[in-house]
């Protein structure tokens, strides 16, 4: 990445920062900045949007029930061009914003090796190699700058299919086509993941922190990198706490039984003198 594009992008970070606001609580870290969630947020809406356009133009059924939506079928086709321009336009913010991290490393194909124990949720923690981006996010970001090159390059066709040629237009059509469904494959499992599947990961995008736990759990070098301490011996301090408690809650409950079982042969004990 040029030094011009990174001092544009520190700039940008900054000057979101005096205008927007992130409190970083104790026992959490600061994960998305404000820049880094405004882009986001602009991706991921114009992202949906261009897809319900899309599939409306692409598909009659679709078509008849979102068409409306935006005011017809005409205006329709006239939106989607400018809704898939401004995704691509946020996204090459996004992109030169998240370029550093997403660089592939030894440690991505070492977690590409893992993939099957990640997907059936087999480890309760992630490996210590993993850093502030696992190996499946950067294959997500990396497929969205192919996509987002390719809605580019073949929307531009479609659009002024009166000069170019006949060829050209149809090429387009399937390879827009399959760009997004792709796309689509991946933001369902995308929301997925930043959702439902590892809870704690929403809020990173909405008040840009997570909490430590999460960060040892889910991406123990970035962990390591921004507190300095080591993720394992967190956890496992973190683990003894738990089963601490889970024992004294075990043992509390053990004493209110043995209480209210006492009360309940109180009664028929003989009264005393
Ligand atoms: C609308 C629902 C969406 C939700 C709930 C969502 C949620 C999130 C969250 C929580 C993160 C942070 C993950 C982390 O810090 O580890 C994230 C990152 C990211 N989002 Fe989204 N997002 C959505 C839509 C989109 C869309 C439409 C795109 C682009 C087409 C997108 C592209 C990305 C990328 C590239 C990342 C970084 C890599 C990754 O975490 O996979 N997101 N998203």
């Amino acid at each position: 990445m040029s030094s011009q594009a990174e001092r544009f992008d520190e700039a940008a970070r900054r000057e979101f920062a005096e205008r927007g606001r992130t409190v970083v609580r104790r026992g959490t870290l600061l994960r998305h900045p404000v820049y880094t969630r405004v882009l986001h947020w602009a991706v991921a809406i114009f992202f949906v949007l261009s897809l319900l356009t899309g599939f409306a133009i692409y598909s009659p059924w679709l078509f008849h029930w979102i068409a409306p939506l935006f005011g017809g079928g005409p205006t329709t086709r006239f939106l989607h061009p400018w809704f898939g321009l401004a995704f691509d336009l946020f996204f090459f913010f996004q992109f030169i914003n998240w370029f550093a991290p997403m660089a592939w490393t030894a440690a991505d194909r070492r977690w590409m090796r893992r993939i099957g124990a990640y997907v059936k949720n087999e480890e309760k923690v992630e490996a210590e190699d993993v850093g502030f981006f696992n190996a499946g996010q950067k294959l997500y970001f990396w497929a969205i700058v192919i996509s987002a090159v390719l809605f580019l390059v073949t929307g531009l066709p479609m659009w002024f299919d009166d000069v170019v040629p006949r060829w050209l237009v149809a090429l387009s059509y399937v390879v827009h086509d399959l760009a997004a469904l792709v796309m689509l494959a991946g933001f369902i499992v995308h929301v997925y993941e930043g959702t439902a599947a590892q809870p704690g990961t929403f809020r990173s995008m909405t008040d840009g922190t997570v909490t430590e736990e999460w960060a040892w759990t889910h991406h123990p070098a970035w962990y390591e990198e921004v507190t300095g301490r080591d993720p394992r011996e967190d956890y496992e301090r973190a683990r003894r706490r738990q089963l601490g408690r889970e024992r004294a809650a075990e043992a509390w409950e053990r004493e209110q039984d043995l209480r209210e079982r006492g009360g309940a042969v109180a009664p028929e004990e003989p009264p005393g003198p």
